[in-house]
Order: C-alpha cells, then sequence, then structure tokens
C-alpha cells in the first residue's frame, strides 16, 4: 500500500468500514466493466455523452485508489468490439472524450507512476486516440507503478481469434525454416494473447447491475471472482471500489480443487 489507509477513505459512509480491508490481500489485477453511463445520463434528462464524460471523474478516482492501495493491475473496459454499433454521433464523441481525456491525464498518471498500455484492436481507431494512447504508452512504458490497461476496440473472442492467427504465423515460419512446430497449449496460447505478460485478473467488477460479462477477457476471467453492483458507473467511487474489494475479500477462491 503506497498511503495510510485513513488518507485513502477519508470519510466512509456508513456500512462502509475501511479498517475491515487487508491491506495484504488486495488483488493484483482488478478489472472493471464500466458500465451505465447512458442511463445515468438518461436519468438526469441528458444526452448518453454527457454520461460518459461525467464517467471520467469515477474513473480518475478508481485509478488513484486502485494504486493507492496497491493493485498492481487495473483494466477498465471502455470500448468493445460491439460498440461500433451503436448511434455514430456517440462512437465520434467516445473516441474524441478517450483521446483528449487521455491528452489531460497522462501527466497525472506518469506522476503516480502509473504506466498504461491498451487492449484491443486500436489500429482501427480514429488516428487522434490512436496517437493520444500511442503517447500515454511512450512517456509511461518505462514506470514501475500500477499498470492501467485500457480495453479499447477490445473483443474477448477478436483476442482469441487474434492469438491464435499468430500461433498459426509461428507454426507457418517454423514450417519454413524446416523446424518442429511448437505444440499449442495453455501457456503457448497465453503468450499470443494482447495480456501475455499480464496475470489473470483476481477481481471483475461489473457497474449498473447487470450480469453479464459482454465479450471481456473471455479467457482471463477463468477464475475470477466476480463482484456486480447496481450503481451506475458515473456514481462509482472509492467506497464503491472498497466496498467490492471487502466481498473480494470473504471470497473462498478454490480453483477447482477442496479446502
Ligand atoms: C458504458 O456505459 C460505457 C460504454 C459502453 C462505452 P453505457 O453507455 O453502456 O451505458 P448504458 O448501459 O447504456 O446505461
Ligand atoms: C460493455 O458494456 C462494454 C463496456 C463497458 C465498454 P455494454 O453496455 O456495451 O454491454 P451490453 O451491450 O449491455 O452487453
Ligand atoms: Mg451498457
Amino acid at each position: 500500500m503506497n498511503k495510510p489507509l485513513e488518507c485513502i477513505f477519508p470519510n466512509p459512509p456508513t456500512g462502509v468500514d475501511p479498517t475491515l480491508l487487508d491491506v495484504d490481500a488486495v488483488p493484483r489485477h482488478v478489472a472493471v466493466i464500466m458500465d451505465g453511463n447512458g442511463r445515468w445520463a438518461k436519468e438526469r434528462g441528458k444526452n448518453r455523452l454527457f454520461g460518459h464524460k461525467a464517467g471520467i471523474d469515477a474513473v480518475r478516482e478508481t485509478i488513484r485508489c486502485a494504486s493507492d492501495l496497491g493493485v498492481r493491475y487495473l483494466t477498465i473496459y471502455s470500448f468493445s468490439s460491439e460498440n461500433w454499433k451503436r448511434p455514430q454521433d456517440e462512437v465520434i464523441g467516445l473516441m474524441n472524450l478517450f483521446a483528449t481525456t487521455m491528452l489531460a491525464e497522462v501527466d497525472g498518471l506518469h506522476e503516480e507512476h502509473v504506466r498504461v498500455m491498451t487492449i484491443g484492436r486500436v489500429d482501427a481507431l480514429p488516428k487522434k486516440t490512436r496517437d493520444a494512447f500511442a503517447k500515454a504508452w511512450e512517456k509511461t512504458k518505462d514506470n514501475d507503478g500500477m499498470t492501467l490497461v485500457v480495453a479499447v476496440n477490445y473483443g474477448g473472442r477478436q483476442e482469441l481469434l487474434d492469438a491464435l492467427s499468430s500461433y498459426m504465423d509461428d507454426v507457418h515460419a517454423a514450417l519454413r525454416e524446416g523446424r518442429a512446430p511448437e505444440e499449442l497449449s495453455e501457456e503457448v496460447l497465453v503468450r499470443h494473447l494482447y495480456t501475455a505478460d499480464i496475470p489473470d485478473p483476481d477481481l471483475l467488477i461489473r457497474t449498473s447491475g447487470e450480469m453479464r460479462v459482454s465479450n471481456f477477457l473471455l479467457w482471463q476471467i477463468a477464475y475470477s471472482e466476480f463482484v456486480c453492483t447496481e450503481v451506475l458507473w458515473p456514481d462509482f467511487n472509492r467506497y464503491e471500489l472498497l466496498r467490492a474489494l471487502l466481498e473480494f475479500q470473504g471470497r473462498d477462491r478454490r480453483f477447482g480443487a477442496v479446502k
């Protein structure tokens, strides 16, 4: 942990007690499906983009809190491979929001020693958005603090297809050079995933009450603990993260064995 608990959680609401957190058992990797921005905006009579903009504050607070608690990897689902189906003005608005937010936040993230990376088919993003993520990666790549993994134009099925096709490239190269191709195993496949160097998530949080995975990290969440909250993403904050962490710490992870 990088800060005392009372500094990270200065004003806990009734019902959430930060002192119950076992600071030595914070999950190494937390993944978040940030959902509910559209409904949050609708409740206020605003357009969907208003909700996405409000969601940025929740992202900032979640990153800061996770980093302060010593979480090593935080993966945020920002845009799925299916989100292109949304109205064009929403998609364009989101792409612009990613670019401006990344450029505005990168210095602050760098000061916190956060390392920023992306997973997903980033090449298909508009140039401005791609460049902003590339700049954030370039600036922060040597940082040794928390790794922030932004899943953008990410689909779990696409990732598996890309991994298999990258494996097949290796097989064909080996055959061309007269070598025996590497046999396919879990370890080999994992090396071809976008998340090759990242441990699987211990905790997967989804906001807005939806109980589905929506094509997120299909391979990696095989044994992740799933915490679902009714809170809409723009209302998520450090205390909601704390609630999820406390619930996680109360779980019994068996990985198929008997305890
Ligand atoms: C999540 O909020 C953000 C993205 C998918 C980009 P939504 O936009 O899905 O909000 P709801 O689910 O419609 O409320
Ligand atoms: C999942 O949310 C994708 C992101 C949070 C980026 P969606 O709102 O797209 O998922 P569905 O459509 O409800 O399954
Ligand atoms: Mg949604």
